[in-house]
């Protein structure tokens, strides 16, 4: 049994999904099959994420380096969120979860786009957690469209050069509301960022698993919020400046 203290479950998850094709391999099978798997994994991470009170969750499901993947296999990947979308509108919507999406998305073909699109409309008053898609995403080209946009600002002469701050940056990024991630989390060993939320994990605890993504599972995610809940976060301060723990709290709930 895991306990959770629901005082100490991060507000933002992100997560890198990573290990669908050695799922595969490994069980001598198209890597189509650990794709497909790894939507069902999505779907339990995104159930339980609601259920224990994260209220942001991002998930790294297509990034702009992916499009130098095979042909077919980004064309499967198109039409597996296309399907996954499909199936779990109702499920959104019964659950108060608003879809939204961060990346390049004006690249994703047309069928997948108008899907995506019309979940973030069906969704967009649900306020109990927020599922974050990052589709043809890139850390460094976030941060490159967040630049173009503050040079027009500057070109219109709306701002000069010396008005621009952190905050002026993160306004300008894909989700200017999202708050920065708590915990992140890649899975299948490798220990890299790859590339994604390079301006928001500034201060993000990693946590990195063996467990490949079709693998990981509810059981596999407390384990990780749980040994999140057990760092010290102090945020370039010291841990007396920490708001964010506080050691004498019970455990207040059973998972
Ligand atoms: C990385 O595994 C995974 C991806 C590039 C895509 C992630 C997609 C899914 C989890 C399934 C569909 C997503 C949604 C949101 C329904 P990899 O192929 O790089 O694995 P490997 O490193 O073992 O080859």
């Amino acid at each position: 049994m895991i306990l959770i203290d629901p005082k100490r479950i991060p507000r933002h998850v992100a997560i890198i999904m990573d290990g669908n094709g050695r799922w595969a391999k490994k069980r001598g099978l198209n890597r189509i099959k650990g794709h497909q798997k790894g939507a069902d994994a999505v779907k339990e991470i995104v159930q339980t994420s609601n259920e224990i009170g994260v209220s942001w969750l991002t998930l790294y499901a297509f990034s702009e380096e992916n499009w130098k993947r095979p042909k077919t296999e980004v064309k499967l990947l198109m039409n597996l969120l296309k399907k996954y979308l499909k199936r779990e509108l109702k499920e959104m919507l019964d659950n108060g979860i608003r879809l939204q999406a961060i990346g390049r998305i004006e690249k994703l073909p047309a069928g997948t786009r108008e899907i995506l699109l019309d979940s973030i409309e069906k969704t967009a008053s649900n306020n109990k957690m927020v599922l974050t898609l990052a589709l043809s995403y890139g850390g460094k080209q976030e941060i490159v469209d967040a630049v173009k946009k503050i040079g027009k600002q500057i070109e219109k002469g709306e701002i000069t050069s010396n008005d621009i701050s952190e905050k002026t940056i993160t306004r300008y990024l894909y989700d200017a509301g999202m708050p920065e991630p708590d915990l992140l989390i890649r899975t299948s060993g490798e220990y890299r960022i790859s590339n994604f939320l390079l301006w928001q994990i500034a201060y993000t605890e990693i946590y990195i698993t063996p467990i490949l993504w079709p693998d990981f599972n509810r059981k596999e995610y407390l384990q990780a919020i749980e040994d999140y809940r057990k760092r010290e976060r102090r945020f370039g301060g010291t841990l007396e400046t920490d708001q964010y723990f506080d050691p004498g709290e019970r455990m207040k709930k059973c998972i």
